[in-house]
């Protein structure tokens, strides 16, 4: 599962991991370092192992800074972590103009002195999970011999550049050409937006180590058991998807404070969940309309119950 910031948290991890098949691990959203070396439990809590009791994690962190990296990759390793991955791709402007996330790629240099750095500071497994580039897959091509020089665990390629952010086309070329000079495992990430897709890259790609897939676990939560079991012949999706939402409801209603931090969260889920059913703009605008929660349980219910048609 790959991380989504704000959505794939621990509660959405265990929760999915209760309800679905078919996903291995998952890599959390990014934790960004901080210089004061202090380790804030309200940035770290979401990877504490005793909040991910039901699926394998990898924790991700966003940094610059070798010296900020290694305080807290070694406190995720003192946790009982093996991996740790560092965040490459991240394209959302406040994180990349300084530089960090898919804003280093083209820093070539600056990657290089942090490897240098972190490779013999830590205490366990890096993963790196990146880009093509920010503005141009250049930047790829000049990384990869740098990052042949380190034992990683993995690379993670997401083949678009940063400043595509999350659409348009996925350079599947670029993608080939990066695997047969990358030494490391690859892992492919993008777009595996249903089985018969996966089909295909897994036909074209037959080198790829793992497959990590993002948005298209929350449009489609049965995507990753279908995958892995070769068919779709699952039943009851409605009802499924049902039990899923309210376990997630229940959860967060627990741990947030006050109905309109729950209802942010269950409306957000619902921009993923939307693209699972047919013909349910009207339902959606009902669902997002809600202020209370009890008026959003009765329209959910009410579209559950009466309008939802899978996809
Ligand atoms: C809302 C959102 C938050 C994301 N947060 C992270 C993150 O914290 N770390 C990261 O490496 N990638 C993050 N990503 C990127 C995804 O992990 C993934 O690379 C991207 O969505 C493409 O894969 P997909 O097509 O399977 O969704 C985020 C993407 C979205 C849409």
């Amino acid at each position: 599962m790959a991380p989504l910031k704000g959505v794939t948290d621990h509660i959405f991890r265990n929760t999915f991991a209760d309800h679905f098949e078919g996903i291995d691990i998952a890599v959390s959203p990014f934790i960004a370092s901080k210089s004061d070396n202090k380790i804030k439990k309200k940035y770290v809590k979401d990877v504490w192992p005793e909040h991910n009791t039901r699926l394998p994690v990898i924790p991700q962190i966003l940094s610059k800074t070798a010296k900020d990296f290694i305080i807290l990759a070694n406190y995720l390793y003192d946790l009982g972590y093996d991996i740790v991955n560092w965040n490459l791709g991240c394209p959302y402007p406040r994180v990349a103009n300084k530089k960090r996330g898919a804003g280093m790629l083209p820093h070539t240099d600056m990657i290089h002195a942090f490897l240098d750095t972190v490779v013999p500071g830590i205490n366990g497994k890096l993963s790196i999970k990146l880009r093509l580039g920010w503005r141009s897959k250049d930047d790829i091509f000049r990384l990869i011999p740098i990052l042949n020089q380190y034992p990683l665990e993995d690379v993670i390629v997401h083949p678009r550049i940063g400043i595509q952010r999350y659409e348009g086309e996925i350079d599947y070329e670029a993608f080939c050409q990066c695997m047969a000079l990358i030494r490391h495992k690859v892992v492919y990430n993008g777009d595996i937006k249903t089985p018969e897709i996966f089909k295909a890259l897994s036909l074209r790609f037959d080198n790829v180590s793992d497959w990590m897939i993002g948005r298209w676990c929350l449009a489609n939560p049965f995507l990753p058991g279908i995958i892995k079991a070769g068919k779709d012949d699952v039943p009851d999706k409605i009802p499924r998807m049902k039990q899923f939402h309210d376990a997630l409801f229940e959860q967060y209603n627990s741990i947030l404070d006050g109905p309109s931090q729950l209802l942010n969260k269950m409306k957000g889920l619902w921009k993923y969940f939307s693209f699972s059913f047919k013909d349910c703009q009207k339902s959606m605008k009902k669902i997002k309309k809600t202020r209370h929660p009890d008026h959003y349980l009765e329209q959910v219910n009410l579209f559950f119950d009466n309008d939802a048609k899978w996809l």
